[in-house]
């Protein structure tokens, strides 16, 4: 596991958007896993900014987010198909059939979850993931005593979860459910890059850094991984 330690969540994101940038130089039609919350933002507002100046930057790239809610439409403000296009496809020229995410509204949850692992390996599989920290060390939606094998599948959301993101819901609605890629899908990524930034991840932090490998606290899975770089910022932001 590579460490990058950051002053500020700006520099942290400055880095984040130049290791995707960079993907998509290395490889026009990399498959890239990203993730929402609100470490990632000032990433993508950086990508953007940067591919406003560069024709066709997302032209031939390919995208699967980690997770989306249940039973929450696409249009609605609080999903993560609206994060998505809020901070990234209405600003970049990615193709939306080349944009994937769980669908959250469909009938056979189970049919979808399949699905999402057959639209991934048919892409070739995951080149680059971009994954956030949950305070209890969640994954995507994998929260703790999820097994490391895990793959796609609908999960019942911890009560701090729901309370963490519940600024995104304000008609007190917060989602109970989510389809989330599982630990085995995220490490089957051929590289790993982990966003660190914002108050109260410290002793997230802390624990990732111990090298403890346990379900308990699903980020350390990525010790089993051959290229994870963390990039952390020591200031806490909003
Ligand atoms: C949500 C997302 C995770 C994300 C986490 C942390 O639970 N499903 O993928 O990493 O929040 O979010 P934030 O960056 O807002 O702290």
């Amino acid at each position: 596991m590579h460490w990058e330690t950051f002053e500020s969540p700006d520099a942290l994101s400055e880095r984040a958007a130049s290791l995707l940038l960079g993907a998509i130089r290395e490889n026009p039609r990399v498959v890239l896993g990203l993730p929402t919350g609100r470490t990632p933002i000032g990433m993508y507002d950086r990508v953007v900014r940067e591919c406003s100046r560069e024709y066709h930057c997302f032209r031939d790239v390919t995208t699967f987010n980690l997770d989306e809610y249940v039973g929450v439409p696409p249009s609605h403000p609080g999903s993560y198909f609206t994060y998505m296009k809020q901070h990234l496809f209405d600003h970049v020229d990615l193709d939306l059939t080349h944009a994937h995410l769980p669908r959250g509204m469909a009938k056979e949850l189970d049919a979808e979850c399949a699905r999402y692992e057959g639209e991934i390996r048919d892409a070739g599989g995951l080149d680059l993931t971009f994954l956030g920290l949950g305070r209890n060390g969640h994954i995507g939606f994998n929260e703790p005593g999820t097994p490391f094998d895990a793959r796609t599948r609908v999960v019942a959301l911890t009560d701090s979860t729901r309370q963490a993101n519940a600024d995104c819901f304000h008609d007190g609605n917060v989602p109970t459910h989510a389809i989330t890629m599982g630990i085995g899908t995220i490490l089957e990524s051929r590289r790993i890059v982990l966003l660190v930034a914002g108050a109260g991840k410290e002793g997230a932090v802390e624990r990732l850094r111990s090298g403890e490998v346990t379900m308990e606290f699903p980020a350390s899975a990525l010790w089993k991984h051959h290229d994870v770089t963390v990039l952390s910022s020591a200031a806490t932001g909003s």
